[in-house]
């Protein structure tokens, strides 16, 4: 393949700016996909493609492009996912590619992932390019936005496109930016096979899928090869390219980005960011890789009913082939029974292993609130890492404790910084600046507490800044703090599954918020049901739920018996997510009743 015919994108978005329904458009125009596809955003779809017994994870897209210049190229599409959490993935697809288009809404303007996603792109050296979407808008103001992007990343937007993804406007112009102005991919198909893997994925039919881009060399079916940091050895049983489907391709060379696979069983065998070369003649050196994930925020997931405990394990067993970020380990709750401890890259990642696990595994959950991990030292010089408050060892042991900071970088609307402010500092942050990006743009950077931040801070920014504003964060470091453990009692007992660990400047009325929040959460039971929260020994609050006087149905006077009955169906509803703990009920919402405090 000649390379100067290759050329390697991504698209990189603050989150709802439009790239996937811009990629759709984008396989359209190059007669990717088929009319049925066309519906919508194909490359979001993760269900297509399992009919087909083959799964497109981490989408990387081959197009066949002819130019205005009469040759037809390769572009190779790479796609990133758009939200915080999964910043690291948004990087390592970047490595993959020479250049970037930068889709920003001509109506929102440059959002907080806006600047996080380019910064990345400009530190790999990649050529970005300015796509302003959505101009159909009446609120589209796509020149005010050229002048944010000049002023606030400092890229040129002279020849930037506006374009809308919806009504297709602007795409022919996009196709031969991309050949104009994205470099062709340098490497030697002759040399040294050094191949960066930058996604894999278990798929049932083929096992594991290693998504690579090839930077020296040529890997073709038949080759023995070897993954330089695991060290394994295997043959090549077929090399493609998805476009969008999968395509059996001769070879891959230098340049290109596709798929190989090798009868390799599990995908921790062919880590993301591992080299691939050949086993009889292997490259000198690795290329870079990237850093290694840890999740960052963790929760219990206990099945309702727990006859459902093995179904649950097998569920994130599956789960865990294609998502390396995302861990378990199982825990044992005298509240809940037995479950387990998950973690997490974020809230986000959170909410959507949940909701697969209850969408498509159909197993039924109460979860705990979440929680960050805490370094713990003990007086005997221990290190500990704490994921959950039930972990935390007896106050006489614990030297110190230290939690995790972020440095968060907050975009808003002018009116709207002195109520980011005070919730900033009213979270514990330390401000480390303020800059006008613009007249009416704001960036506001704060060292903060990840704790904070997984409890209610993303709703609480969203509502005070009746939705304008946008949030990125990094991990920072770890610091000592004041914390302590913040325990919840039902009638007299410690419910572990609700111990929290708290700032202790905060324990008072974080306890006196969360029982007066549980209380509206658990429905009256036979006889009185009294909630306290605790530190150590000492109560600190206290409310109670009053028995309930009445059975449900007596206001019926026993005659209406439809109605009867609807009530009773209604109560068997309202059960459906309760977990008995001792001899009281708790609905989910209590476990997760810290997160609602106002
Ligand atoms: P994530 O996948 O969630 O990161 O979002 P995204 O950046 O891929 O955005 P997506 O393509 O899902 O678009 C977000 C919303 O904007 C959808 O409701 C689209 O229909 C809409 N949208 C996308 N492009 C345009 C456009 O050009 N004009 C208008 N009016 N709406 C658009």
């Amino acid at each position: 393949m000649d390379l100067t015919k290759i050329r390697n994108f991504s698209i990189i978005a603050h989150i709802d700016h439009g790239k996937s329904t811009l990629a759709d458009r984008l396989l359209e125009a190059t007669g990717a996909l088929t009319d049925r596809e066309k519906s919508d955003q194909y490359l979001d779809k993760m269900e297509l493609e399992k009919e087909r017994g083959i799964t497109i994870k981490a989408q990387a897209v081959r197009l066949t492009y002819k130019a205005q210049d009469g040759q037809t190229y390769i572009l190779n599409l790479i796609d990133t996912p758009g939200h915080v959490d999964f910043s690291y993935e948004v990087s390592r697809s970047l490595s993959a590619c020479e250049g970037a288009l930068l889709v920003v809404d001509a109506a929102q303007g440059v959002e907080a992932q806006t600047l996080a996603n380019v910064y990345m792109a400009i530190d790999q050296n990649l050529e970005v390019f300015p796509v302003l979407n959505k101009v159909d808008l009446p609120s589209a103001d796509p020149h005010r936005v050229c002048e944010e992007i000049e002023e606030i990343i400092g890229i040129d937007t002279s020849d930037a496109i506006f374009a809308s993804a919806k009504e297709g406007k602007g795409i022919p112009e996009i196709l031969e930016a991309l050949v104009k102005k994205i470099p062709p991919p340098k490497g030697n198909p002759q040399g040294l096979l050094q191949g960066l893997i930058f996604d894999s994925w278990y798929d049932s039919y083929q096992g594991v899928i290693i998504l690579v881009r090839i930077f020296e060399g040529t890997v073709k079916k038949g080759d023995k090869i070897r993954l330089m940091q695991t060290g394994g050895i295997y043959e090549v049983n077929k090399v493609g390219a998805f476009s969008p489907h999968p395509v059996e391709l001769q070879d891959l060379a230098a340049g290109e980005v596709g798929f190989v696979i090798a009868g390799i069983k599990v995908v921790e065998d062919a880590k993301v960011g591992d080299t691939l070369t050949h086993h009889h003649q292997p490259a000198a050196k690795a290329l870079p890789g990237y850093q290694v994930v840890k999740p960052m925020v963790f929760s219990g997931l206990y099945p309702i009913d727990s006859g459902e405990y093995d179904a649950l394990r097998d569920a994130l067993e599956k789960l865990r082939l294609n998502d390396s970020a995302f861990s378990f380990e199982p825990e044992n709750s005298l509240a809940l029974g037995f479950g387990f401890r998950c973690g997490f890259l974020g809230l986000l990642h959170m909410e959507i292993i949940q909701e697969r696990l209850e969408r498509e595994f159909n197993v039924e959950l109460i979860t705990t609130a979440p929680t960050v991990v805490y370094r713990v030292t003990t007086v005997k010089g221990e290190v500990l890492n704490v994921e959950s408050a039930n972990m935390l060892p007896d106050v006489q042991m614990i030297q110190q404790i230290e939690e995790p900071f972020v440095l968060a970088s907050i975009h808003v609307p002018n009116e709207f910084v002195g109520a980011v402010l005070g919730l900033c500092i009213e979270k514990r942050g330390i401000q480390r600046e303020i800059k006008y990006l613009t007249a009416n743009r704001v960036m506001i950077v704060f060292e903060l507490p990840l704790n904070e931040i997984v409890l209610d801070f993303f709703d609480r920014l969203k509502s005070i800044s009746r939705g304008y504003a946008s949030l990125d964060y990094d991990h920072l470091d770890f610091r000592t703090s004041r914390l302590v453990r913040l325990n919840v009692l039902i009638n007299g007992d410690v419910v572990d599954a609700l111990s929290l660990i708290v700032h202790n400047d905060k324990a008072q009325y974080r306890g006196r918020d969360l029982v007066a929040t549980m209380k509206e959460f658990i429905p009256r039971q036979q006889y009185e049901v009294a909630i306290q929260a605790a530190i150590g020994n000492k109560v600190i609050a206290r409310s109670t739920v009053k028995a309930l006087r009445k059975d449900v149905t007596a206001k019926c006077y026993g005659g209406d018996i439809t109605r009867k009955r609807k009530l009773l169906e209604k109560q068997k509803a309202g059960k459906k997510r309760m977990k008995q703990v001792g001899s009281v009920e708790l609905p989910q919402e209590a476990f997760l009743a810290i997160l609602k405090i106002k």
